[in-house]
């Protein structure tokens, strides 16, 4: 046999970029390995993934996977964080984290196609995104052997990385240059380095191009109705259409409107903060849809635990444990709360906002009759007051008796009893 054939195989994710190209020859030249390019559609802008399955080809790959997971994206993925809300810290609404459990999960699936014992990938040491495949892979596959060449090489910064390529035949564009990072895909895109690593620096125009500048907006509201089925939004204007169209579309509207732009410093799961640019038109204009009608109908105490589950479940996801028992237990919470979560949200885009001017549902628990002031009240206020009496009572209870302590005859007979200083709050007692 000759030692072409024994080689053993490597299942790289492929962008197409210099870092994961010069990742393909480093695993040859280095690793001794054959590699297997897998190029993932997760909705990102690319200029034609069969040029770059081409480019992969060229520099010697022996396999290419081409993996169109748009739609288990929007339907595995961006539905359950529809459902959770989710929002890390608050502010960003996971886009990166959501689709690196995905690109994993082919990842090893391709790797067992090929019979490889190795998976690779382009994330630097620095971080979430290496942290979010090598945590994924482990879970669903803890045989497999993770490589992530740009962490390992010596290629330093930019000149040798650029060196190498030349070296060995890797195409490197004329302006190689590029200012920022960004990572996209159906769900919006993050933006990050260059000039945005200074956070007093205002984000450059050229940064954005889903959304325009609010100042540029049109002077007119858009108004625009999302309905949502057991949680899933499901159309708009009342035209039903898949979640990715659905998505699209809304991105559209929502970015003409200068509305979905977030610059934060964020917490990353490595212990650096870091200056963050996101664009997340539709995403952030659906979630804020989606509570609207969570108010409307989960029941009290439903909705002030799932709040607090919420936090749980981005901090899972973000740190890359999109796998984890725990995540799969908040998920069957989520999804429990969703089943009657079916109707209509009106939203109000305009310079850069958007707002909710609307919401109905044949689930809500929203009751005109309860909360009118008009005469066919159905809110028993009489009854109030016996509510006021007993939920406060335990109140009532503790401050007669603080009041008695703290008056100078009690504290007098206290100190007879009990033979001490007299009884003060917040000082040492001997009794
Ligand atoms: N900070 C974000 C996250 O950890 C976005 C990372 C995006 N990656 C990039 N190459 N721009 O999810």
């Amino acid at each position: 046999m000759s030692k072409e054939l024994t080689k053993e195989k490597v299942v790289l994710a492929y962008s197409g970029g210099l870092d994961t190209s010069v990742c393909i020859k480093w695993l040859q030249n280095e690793m001794n390995l054959d590699v297997i390019a897998m190029l993932g559609n997760v909705g990102q802008e690319h200029d034609g993934l069969e040029k770059i399955a081409e480019k992969a080809k060229m520099l010697g790959c022996v396999a290419v996977e081409v993996v169109d997971m748009v739609d288990e994206f929007a339907s595995e993925y961006l539905t359950c964080a529809i459902a959770a809300n989710a929002m890390y810290e608050n502010k960003y609404p996971l886009l990166s984290a959501l689709s690196r459990p995905l690109i994993s999960a082919h990842l090893v699936d391709v790797a067992h196609t090929y019979g490889a014992a190795y998976v690779a990938h382009g994330c630097t040491g620095k971080g979430n995104d290496q942290v979010r495949f090598e945590t994924s892979i482990a879970t669903l596959d803890p045989s497999l052997k993770v490589i992530a060449p740009v962490r390992e090489w010596d290629l330093g910064m930019r000149p040798d990385e650029i060196a190498y390529a030349k070296a060995n035949g890797v195409p490197v564009a004329q302006s190689i240059e590029k200012p920022y990072s960004i990572d996209d895909n159906l769900w919006g895109r993050a933006i990050e380095a260059g000039v945005l690593e200074d956070p007093w620096a205002e984000p450059p125009a050229d940064i954005w191009t889903m959304t325009c500048d609010p100042v540029d907006a049109p002077n007119e509201p858009t108004y625009v109705e999302v309905g949502f089925k057991a949680g899933v939004p499901c159309s708009l204007d009342g035209a039903k259409m898949p979640l990715p169209a659905l998505i699209a579309q809304l991105n559209g509207i929502a970015g003409e409107n200068g509305f979905g732009r977030i610059d934060m410093i964020e917490n990353r799961y490595v212990g650096l903060k870091s200056r963050e640019c996101y664009e997340v038109p539709a995403g952030l204009a659906l979630i804020q849809a989606h509570k609207a009608l969570e108010d409307l109908c989960l029941e009290r105490d439903v909705l002030h635990h799932k709040l607090a589950l919420e936090q749980l479940w981005a901090d899972q996801v973000y740190n890359g444990r999109w796998f984890s028992p725990f995540k799969q237990a908040l998920d069957a919470f989520m999804s429990s709360t969703q089943q009657q979560l079916t109707g209509a949200v009106k939203l109000k885009f305009y310079k850069g906002g958007c707002v909710v001017v609307g919401r109905s549902s044949a689930a809500a628990l929203y009751d005109a009759a309860l909360a009118t002031y008009d005469n066919d009240d159905a809110f028993d206020q009489k009854a109030a007051k016996g509510f006021i009496d007993i939920q406060g009572l335990s109140l009532k209870t503790w401050a007669t008796k603080k009041a008695a302590l703290e008056a100078p005859s009690q504290s007098a007979a206290f100190d007879v009893v009990a033979g001490t200083q007299p009884v003060a709050y917040g000082k040492a007692v001997n009794y």
